[in-house]
C-alpha cells in the first residue's frame, strides 16, 4: 500500500538536509497523517486560552478542524466543529464565547460543552419517528478520541 510507494524514509533525511520530498509528495503527507497526527497524542492547546464557561477555541488537529471549550463544569472538551446534523462548521472565528451552549447557524441544533445534543427545534412534533433525538449519540458533536490535561 502506501508503505511500498514509499520504501525507505530513511532516504529523505541526511545527515546534513532534508529532501525536498519529506515537504512536498503528497504520499509522505499522507503517511505523516496517518502515523502520527492521526495516531498518536497531539497537543491542541493550553487550559488557560479557555479561562471562562463557553470560551472555545479553534484549532486544526491533522485535517480536522477541532474545538477546545471550556464547560460550565470547569472541565475542557475537544470536540469536532462540525454540526452533526449535516456537517456545518459549529464555530467560523479563532476563538470566542458560545454562552451556554452551542447553536448551530444552519437549522439551529443546540448542544452543550462536551458535545451533547441539548435540543432540535421542534424535536417531538418534527422529528417524531425518526432516528434524531437526544438517546441518538450521532446526534451530538463529536468528541476527540481522548483528551488528557
Ligand atoms: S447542519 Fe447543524 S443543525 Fe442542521
Amino acid at each position: 500500500m502506501l508503505q511500498e510507494r514509499i520504501p525507505d524514509l530513511n532516504k529523505y533525511v541526511e545527515p546534513d538536509r532534508v529532501r525536498r520530498e519529506v515537504y512536498t509528495d503528497a504520499d509522505i503527507f499522507e503517511l505523516e497523517m496517518q502515523r502520527i497526527h492521526e495516531r498518536a497524542w497531539i497537543y491542541c492547546g493550553h487550559e488557560t486560552q479557555v479561562p471562562r464557561a463557553g470560551d472555545y477555541y479553534a484549532v486544526q488537529i491533522g485535517r480536522q478542524p477541532m474545538l477546545l471549550v471550556r464547560g460550565a463544569d470547569g472541565k475542557v472538551n475537544v470536540l469536532y466543529n462540525r454540526c452533526p446534523h449535516r456537517g456545518n462548521m459549529m464555530c467560523g472565528d479563532r476563538h470566542g464565547n458560545t454562552g451556554d451552549f452551542f447553536r448551530c447557524s444552519y437549522h439551529a441544533w443546540t448542544f452543550h460543552h462536551d458535545g451533547r445534543l441539548k435540543s432540535i427545534p421542534m424535536m417531538e412534533s418534527g422529528y417524531a419517528g425518526t432516528r434524531y433525538g437526544r438517546d441518538n449519540p450521532d446526534c451530538s458533536m463529536k468528541r476527540a478520541a481522548r483528551v488528557e490535561s
